[in-house]
C-alpha cells in the first residue's frame, strides 16, 4: 500500500443532513450512483460525494454516536474526512482498506496538504469492512463529541451564539427526470428552535460547478465564486408561516431543461439571548408534481435594498420607509406580455415593522393596493393568496411602505426577478462614501435634525435596480426622483346602512 492520502471529503461539519430537504414525490429516481447499492443496514441519510457515483456515503446518528458507511469503487484504500471549510485540511480523517479479507482502519488528521498524521488517540472505530468485485465497503462509528478537539472535528451545526446569523447552504437539484411543478412548500422546523429560526429564503440560479453542492457559508460574508449573482427568490417563509399551496391553476417549474438547478437556502437565525450549543436542521419541504398545471408561476422580489441606506431614525413615533419598483422596470420585464397576474404576496419586515403596504400605481393614479397589513406581526408572517388576482400592466408602478420586502407571486412567468430601490442621499453629499459618516454624526435626539433628515431623504435621488438572469440587459440601474401620485387610492364608500 502506498502512502495513504485522503481521497474525498465531506464538507462543513456535516450540515448536509441538517438543512432543507427536497422531498420529491416518490417516483423521482435517485442519482444513478445508488442503483443497486444497499447498505448493510438501514441509514437515515445518504449522499453521492462525487459526480460519477464512485463514492457513496450513508450515515445516521443519535445523541451520542454517528455511524457512517462508505461504498467506494476501489480495491485500494479509502479516505474519508470532515472539515469545517470543505477543504482537505485542517480535517479529521480516517483511512481504511481491505486486504486478503482483513480490514485495516485508522484515525488521522491533516494539518497541511500532506499525508495525514495518525491521531494519538483513536476515536473512530471500524464496525465492518469488506471488498467485493466492484467496491470497498467500510462501516465506522465515532462519538459525536470525541472530546479530542486537537485531532478530531466536532460534528455539529451550531447556531452561532450571535444575535443574528444568516447562514447560506447550497443544494443542487438532482436529475428528477424532467419538468415538474412545485405546488406546495412547507416549513420543517427542528423542535425547540421555533423562536430561533426567523426566516428562510430560497434562491435559485444556474451554475455548472458540481463542487457547489453542499457548500455552506455566511450569506453576507465570503460568498463563493459563482454564487454572487444568485438573487432570484422563489420561496420566502418567515416565523409563524405555515404550509403554502399554489392555487390549482399555477405551479412553479422545477426540473425542466432551462430551470436552474442550484438552490440556496438562506436561514436567518435570530438569537438575541445568544444561546449557545443549539443545533438546527430546519428546512423547507417542497412538493412537486408531474401533472403540469395551466400557468407558469414565478416570484418577483420588490422592496428596499437591504443595506445601510435604509435608515429608520430613532425616537420617532411613526416613520414611513418606502421603496419602489418602477414602471420602467416592469415594462422591461413584461416585454411583449400585456400583463401578469399577481396571486400571492409575502410581506416581510423586521422588528421595527408595524405595518406594510404594497401599493399599485398605473399612469399616475393609485389602484387597489396589492396588500395592506396594518398590524404587521413579526411573529406571524405568511405567504397570502390574494382574494382576487391583480393584473399588473405596462405603466404600472408598485411601491411599498415600511421596511424591507414584498415577494409577489404571479403568472405567467416573465424575466424580471428583482426590483429594488434605495436612496443615494445625493442631497446630503455627492460623495457617497461621505454620506454614512455624516449620517452617523447626526444628533438624532434633536427633532429638528430628524426633520432635516426627512427633507434630505425626500430630495435624494433613488437608485433603482431591476434585474433578471435572462432579461436583456440582465440589469438596469438608473436613478429617479420620487413623484407623488396624482390620485391616491380611496376605499369605495361603504354600502352598509
Ligand atoms: C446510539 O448509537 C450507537 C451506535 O450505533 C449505539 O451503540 C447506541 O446504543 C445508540 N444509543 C441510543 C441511546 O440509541
Ligand atoms: C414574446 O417574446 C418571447 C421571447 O422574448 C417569444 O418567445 C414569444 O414568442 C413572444 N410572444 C409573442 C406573442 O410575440
Ligand atoms: C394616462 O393618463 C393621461 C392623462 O393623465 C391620459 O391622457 C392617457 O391616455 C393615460 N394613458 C393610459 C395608458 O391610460
Ligand atoms: C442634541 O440635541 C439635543 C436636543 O435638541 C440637545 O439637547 C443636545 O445638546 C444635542 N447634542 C449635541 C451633542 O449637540
Amino acid at each position: 500500500m502506498d502512502q495513504p492520502l485522503p481521497l474525498f471529503e465531506i464538507c462543513n461539519r456535516m450540515t448536509r443532513y441538517l438543512i432543507a430537504v427536497f422531498v420529491l414525490v416518490s417516483y423521482v429516481t435517485v442519482a444513478s450512483g445508488f442503483m443497486g447499492i444497499t447498505p448493510t443496514e438501514p441509514f437515515s441519510y445518504s449522499n453521492q460525494l462525487d459526480t460519477s457515483g464512485n463514492y457513496l456515503l450513508f450515515w445516521k446518528f443519535n445523541d451520542t454516536y454517528i455511524t457512517f458507511e462508505v461504498h467506494v469503487k476501489t480495491h485500494g484504500y479509502v479516505g474519508f474526512g470532515l472539515s469545517d471549510n470543505g477543504k482537505m485540511y485542517p480535517a479529521d480523517v480516517v483511512v481504511g482498506w481491505v486486504e486478503d479479507g482483513v480490514a485495516h482502519f485508522k484515525d488521522y488528521h491533516t494539518t497541511a496538504h500532506a499525508p495525514p498524521v495518525l491521531d494519538k488517540h483513536q476515536d473512530w472505530f471500524l464496525l465492518h469492512g469488506e471488498e467485493n468485485d466492484f467496491r470497498t465497503v467500510l462501516k465506522f462509528v465515532r462519538k459525536i463529541d470525541t472530546c479530542d478537539e486537537a485531532e478530531d472535528k466536532r460534528i455539529e451545526f451550531l447556531i452561532p451564539a450571535a444575535s443574528t446569523t444568516y447562514n447560506c447552504r447550497v443544494f443542487r437539484m438532482p436529475n428528477i427526470g424532467g419538468k415538474h411543478h412545485m405546488i406546495k412548500v412547507e416549513p420543517i422546523i427542528t423542535p425547540g428552535n421555533e423562536l430561533l429560526v426567523h426566516h428562510m429564503v430560497i434562491y435559485r440560479c444556474s451554475g455548472n460547478d458540481p463542487n457547489l453542492d453542499g457548500v455552506n457559508y455566511m450569506c453576507f460574508g465570503d460568498v463563493p465564486q459563482g454564487l454572487q449573482q444568485c438573487y432570484h427568490t422563489i420561496i420566502a417563509w418567515a416565523i409563524g408561516g405555515q404550509a403554502f399551496y399554489y392555487p390549482n391553476h399555477v405551479g412553479l417549474s422545477v426540473g425542466a431543461l432551462d430551470d436552474p438547478d442550484i438552490y440556496i437556502l438562506e436561514t436567518h437565525y435570530d438569537n438575541p439571548a445568544k444561546k449557545s450549543g443549539v443545533i438546527d436542521n430546519s428546512g423547507q419541504r417542497i412538493t412537486l408534481t408531474r401533472n403540469i398545471r395551466q400557468h407558469e408561476a414565478d416570484m418577483i422580489q420588490m422592496g428596499h435594498q437591504v443595506d445601510w441606506t435604509q435608515n429608520i431614525p430613532p425616537f420617532e413615533k411613526a416613520y414611513d420607509s418606502h421603496s419602489y419598483c418602477s414602471s420602467q422596470c416592469i415594462d422591461h420585464g413584461l416585454g411583449n406580455l400585456t400583463e401578469i397576474k399577481a396571486f400571492g404576496i409575502f410581506q416581510h419586515a423586521h422588528l421595527l415593522g408595524r405595518a406594510i403596504k404594497t401599493r399599485h400605481f398605473r399612469n399616475g393614479s393609485e389602484l387597489l393596493p396589492l396588500a395592506i397589513d396594518s398590524n404587521y406581526d413579526f411573529d406571524f408572517q405568511q405567504t397570502r393568496l390574494l382574494r382576487n388576482e391583480i393584473p399588473i400592466r405596462h405603466g404600472g408602478l408598485s411601491t411599498q411602505n415600511e421596511m424591507c420586502a414584498s415577494f409577489i407571486l404571479y403568472y405567467p412567468k416573465m424575466e424580471l426577478q428583482n426590483c429594488i430601490s434605495s436612496p443615494i442621499y445625493d442631497s446630503i453629499s455627492n460623495d457617497v462614501n461621505k454620506v454614512r459618516p455624516l449620517l452617523e454624526a447626526y444628533n438624532w435626539t434633536s427633532p429638528q435634525v430628524r426633520e432635516v433628515f426627512r427633507e434630505k431623504l425626500s430630495e435624494s435621488s433613488i437608485l433603482h435596480t431591476c434585474q433578471g438572469d435572462k432579461m436583456v440587459p440582465q440589469i438596469l440601474k438608473y436613478t429617479f426622483h420620487e413623484t407623488p401620485p396624482k390620485n391616491e387610492y380611496t376605499r369605495p364608500v361603504s354600502e352598509c346602512p
